[in-house]
This record gives C-alpha cells, structure tokens and sequence, in this order.
C-alpha cells in the first residue's frame, strides 16, 4: 500500500473545511491524512475537532512571539516535526511567511469565498455581496507571499439571491467548499496538479461533473 499524504492545516476558525477533508479521509475517498492542525487562535473550534479525531493540534498566537519571523520558524518546525507533505489553509487569517512558504514551495493551498482576483481579504462574502455582484463562488490555489493570490487550482460558481445575506451566500459557498478542497487535497496526493507558473495544469480526464452536482 502506498503512503498516504501527510497533511498540516492551519484554520483560525471553525473548521468546517478542516472536517471536510478529515472525512474524506476517514471515508478513504482520498489518500491523505490530517496529522498535525495548527491556529493562532485559543478558541478555534478547529482545534477541538482535531482533538475529537487525535489529530496533534497546537495554537500559536502571534503575541506569544516577537516577531512574525518567529512565529513563522515555529509553524516551519512543526510541520516538519510531523513531516507534513501538503500544508492546507483552511480558514487561516494570517499571512504565512517566506520561510514556511519556501519550505513548502508549491506545497500550501489555500481557499477564499469569493472568485479571485475579486474580492480577496478577511470579508470576501461581504465585500462581493456589497458590491452587487450576481454571481459570487470560492476560490481553490496556491499561497504565495501575497493576501489570497497564487496559482488557481479550482473556481466555482454560485448564483447571488436579491434575499441574500452574508451568511446565506457563505453557506452556498461552503457546500462548495466541502466538495472542492478535499477534491483539491486528493488532485495533490495523486500528483495531478502541476504549476507552471502562474497556470495550474489538472492532469487526466477532469470530469466536472464530479466536482459540481
Ligand atoms: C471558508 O469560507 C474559507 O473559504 C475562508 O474561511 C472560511 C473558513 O471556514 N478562507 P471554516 O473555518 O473552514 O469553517
């Protein structure tokens, strides 16, 4: 049997993309297994569902460090620590630094609610909901250096409302979210997702239909 994907997500939040993709793992829908959750938050339901399934969780709060390169070296070790192959940010509020950046070069994926290069940032729903935009959707890619930029792997879709708020339009999104960062997470561990440059080749058939109903 081949070695499953070793996976470290970073979420500040509630985690639910974090249980999306420990389900998928558990179900063996893909070859990947979450070994280590990191936060920068106490309070992160992220890091109680890590606790539920064993998972090592760990929160590292930016104050508890002097310098955001600190923070960042810790973050490097403990990846390396639980020798991680892919780093997921699942909800992670914070800019990842050059060395854990470098280290895992082309290896960190990130997910925003909104259709990149629109609307990046801490209120991706908000801001697209604000401007009146008729369709809005999610965003699978790359981290880079920058707030929500890097090489997209995945985008979607989904319809606006005129009876819309934030949290009805997140939700429409966050269904997305489940089937796409799991989809994205199991592309990476069968090594079918190759960057060249900016452009992100999905290798094989990509049939989707299975990544939308
Ligand atoms: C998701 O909508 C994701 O796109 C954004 O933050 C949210 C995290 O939600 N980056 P959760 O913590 O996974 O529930």
């Amino acid at each position: 049997m081949t070695e499953k994907l070793r996976v470290g997500v970073l979420a500040s939040g509630g985690g639910t993309n974090l249980q999306a993709i420990i389900d998928a793992s558990e179900a063996g829908e893909i070859s990947a297994e979450v070994v280590v959750v990191i936060s920068d938050c106490d309070d992160a339901h992220a890091l109680v569902r890590a606790a539920k399934f064993r998972i090592a969780n760990f929160c590292y709060q930016p104050k508890e460090f002097e310098t955001r390169d600190d923070l960042n070296h810790q973050i490097r070790e403990t990846l390396d620590v639980h020798n991680v192959g892919l780093v997921v940010m699942a909800g992670y509020m914070r800019l990842l630094g050059r060395e854990v950046l470098s280290a895992y070069e082309n290896r960190v994926l990130n997910i925003h609610p909104a259709l990149l290069p629109s609307f990046p940032g801490a209120h991706g729903v908000r801001d697209a909901l604000d401007y009146g935009v008729k369709v809005a959707g999610l965003t699978v890619h790359f981290a880079s250096e920058e707030f929500d930029e890097g090489p997209v792997i995945f985008q979607e879709a989904v319809p606006v409302y005129d009876d819309d708020t934030e949290e009805t339009l997140h939700n429409r999104i966050h269904e997305l979210e489940y089937r796409l960062y799991p989809l994205a997470v199991k592309y990476y561990a069968l090594g079918r997702l190759k960057v060249e440059g900016r452009k992100v080749r999905i290798q094989g058939d990509w049939d989707r239909k299975t990544v939308v109903k």
